[in-house]
């Protein structure tokens, strides 16, 4: 087989079979095919598609690549949750540790930026020392000794998903159902995950702009899921205003711990409930989502899911006295309040454009080997629907160099529309 072939039957919207898929992905893991061929191929899957046996297909080749983990002698329903991206969204840092300190052990796999949309490793690394590259033997070691993990791919799980992730992020092709679902069903189900809670983001902000993108993209994870014998749960969560105040990595690692100790932006917070609760049922901790609501609340109230964040930070040998004085985090070197032009109901907080001003100011990449600058972000102080005065203020900048703080004023400027008769408020989840 010759990976060109492989693209040029893709190029010409022809269905590839098992052994294409599977010859093209294993042999990409091993470098035998180069990224080059490897982004015309994935071109041409964003261009032209793939069927459901075809997405499925890549999917366990993709899980397949590296290791499956076994983790049933640990948890007996091993809980996971993916987001599929969106702006703001730094659910994990603050789900993982409510769940866990409920008593629901639970080991993630989490990603780097894609695109606009930010990662939790990359907001994991603002905190000095914190290790995203654990080995196997130390995932499974953390999981059964804390009951949490929140590491990156390196463990040999889904590496083929790793490469293409990361090669996605910087060719223009994230925004595909097949890939989207296959790169997030794949590292689930060699992360040995029984059960997923997927939250799939819609909007503005999000891979999936329409609802009706976003259910087939969950219906596909879902019957991915249902394929490989797992149980998923979907959640459609709108994005098209950022998710909470902070977008940039060590303001929403900031925001994060906030929520954890029973404060951060009502959104988010309501989001995390939500998300939480239906972890909590389906890992059987929980049997009702008003027990569950319950558990939550009580462990944010008495501080145990902050002192799972904690264990975590330093079983992976993170600076725990971050954790407990987010004030020493680093500024960024400007910070500077941008004040509302006019009145007027806010009719549009553009979540994409939120999100490419703050990769442009430094907090994601544009190529494979750009570093993050971890200061860096916006806090966005207003929802749609709220009314605002002229001369309030309307958005935070945080930036390290004067021409991308413009830069950045003048983006975030733009992406907030104003409407003299009143909005009806975003609302956060859809059916
Ligand atoms: N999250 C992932 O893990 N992969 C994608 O392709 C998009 C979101």
């Amino acid at each position: 087989m010759r990976a060109v072939d492989i693209i040029i039957k893709k190029r010409d919207k022809f269905e590839l079979s098992q052994s294409e898929i599977d010859y093209f992905i294993q042999a990409y893991t091993r470098g035998e095919i180069t990224d080059y061929q490897a982004s015309a191929w994935a071109m041409a899957v964003l261009l032209n598609g793939m069927t459901d046996r075809e997405t499925t297909n890549l999917t366990l080749s993709m899980a397949n690549s590296g290791q499956v983990l076994d983790l049933s002698d640990i948890v007996n329903v091993v809980v996971d949750k993916h987001s599929t991206g969106g702006v703001g969204d730094k659910t994990t840092m603050a789900v993982l540790p409510i769940v866990a300190a409920c008593g629901l052990k639970c080991g993630k796999m989490s990603g780097r930026g894609l695109g606009f949309s930010g990662g939790t490793l990359d907001k994991l690394e603002s905190i000095p020392g914190y290790n995203v590259n654990l080995t196997t033997e130390e995932f499974k070691k953390q999981l059964r000794e804390i009951g949490i993990v929140l590491t990156g791919q390196s463990l040999d799980l889904a590496p083929a998903d790793g490469k293409l992730y990361a090669l996605r992020d910087v060719t223009g092709t994230v925004q595909s159902i097949p890939l989207i679902a296959s790169s997030i069903m794949s590292k689930k189900i060699a992360a040995g995950a029984t059960a997923i809670v997927l939250d799939v983001k819609v909007g503005l902000g999000a891979f999936m702009q329409t609802l009706d993108e976003a259910r087939k993209l969950a219906e596909t994870m879902t019957s991915i899921g249902e394929l490989a014998g797992r149980k998923v749960k979907t959640m459609l969560s709108d994005m098209n205003q950022p998710l909470g105040i902070a977008v940039g990595n060590i303001l929403e690692v900031k925001e994060a711990l906030q929520t954890l100790r029973g404060g951060g932006p009502a959104d988010f917070r309501e989001h995390c409930l939500v998300a939480c609760t239906d972890m909590l049922i389906l890992g059987d901790r929980a049997a009702q989502p008003d027990e569950a609501r319950a558990m939550v609340e009580q462990v944010i109230h008495n501080g145990t899911a902050l002192e799972k964040f904690r264990q975590l930070v330093i079983a992976q040998g993170g600076d725990a006295s971050f954790v407990d004085q987010p004030e020493k985090f680093t500024n960024a070197n400007f910070i500077e309040t941008v004040f509302a032009p006019h009145s007027g109901y806010l009719s549009q907080v553009h979540a994409r454009l939120i999100g490419e001003a703050s990769v442009d100011l430094g907090a994601g990449r544009a190529k494979k080997s750009d570093p993050i600058d971890h200061s860096v972000g916006f806090e966005i102080l207003h929802k749609v629907g709220e009314y605002i005065q002229a001369g309030e203020p309307l958005f935070v900048v945080h930036a390290n160099e004067p021409g991308k703080q413009k830069r950045a004023v003048e983006a975030a400027l733009e992406a907030h529309s104003f409407s003299t008769s009143p909005v009806q408020h975003l609302p956060l989840f859809y059916n």
